[in-house]
């Protein structure tokens, strides 16, 4: 099925799912982190968890090809707007219209909508290893992953969070830990 994630509520068939999973890349293409966290959690079957495996927010900091020398801010709101060939599947990629949006949202922003949204947070993994050379020094593992190489400093590149739902559905607007933002 297809839908605006926003809108994922009402294009699933059941009201409610064990397991909901948002997987890489998708949180930098969502203006709204909180409403992608109300929508996700809105899922969440009593019991079950919401899980997210992202491209860790602090490689925003770095180049896109050049290198680990930070060229960006952590903090940046508003859309990064950028008018590039290619596509993040295939670099290389002769393209035409290329005008791109997104938004780095920070992993306050987004652990904090998670928790926003009524889940309990289960644990944050940062990872040292990466799905693509996000930048030119990362070497691919045997396993297929990317990672600084040995005797460089190691950063974070990836994160998975697991939040989940008790098993006693707060009633709608009484979601724990939903209040204003500090
Ligand atoms: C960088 S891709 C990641 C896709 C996938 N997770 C992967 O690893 O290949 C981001 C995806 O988010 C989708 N997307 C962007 N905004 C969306 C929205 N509001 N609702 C649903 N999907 C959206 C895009 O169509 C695109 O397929």
């Amino acid at each position: 099925m297809c839908s605006d994630v926003y809108e994922a509520a009402s294009a699933v068939p059941e009201a409610d799912y064990d397991i909901v999973y948002t997987s890489t890349g998708a949180l930098d293409w969502l203006p709204d982190v909180r409403k992608w966290a109300e929508a996700a959690a809105s899922l969440v079957a009593p019991g079950g968890f919401l899980y997210l495996a992202e491209f860790h927010p602090f490689t925003h900091v770095l180049g896109d090809h050049s290198g680990t020398a930070i060229e960006h801010g952590y903090f940046r709101p508003g859309p990064v707007v950028e008018d590039l060939p290619g596509t993040y599947a295939d670099f290389n990629a002769p393209t035409v219209h290329n005008l791109s949006y997104e938004w780095m949202h920070t992993l306050g922003d987004i652990v904090s909508a998670v928790a926003a949204a009524g889940l309990r947070l289960e644990f944050l993994h940062e990872h040292d290893m990466t799905l693509f050379q996000r930048v030119s020094e990362l070497n691919e593992g045997a396993d297929g992953y990317w990672r600084m190489p040995e005797g460089r400093p190691r950063l974070p590149l990836m994160f998975s969070l697991k939040a989940s739902r008790s098993r006693v559905r707060s009633r709608p607007g009484k979601a724990p830990g939903y209040g204003p933002a500090t």
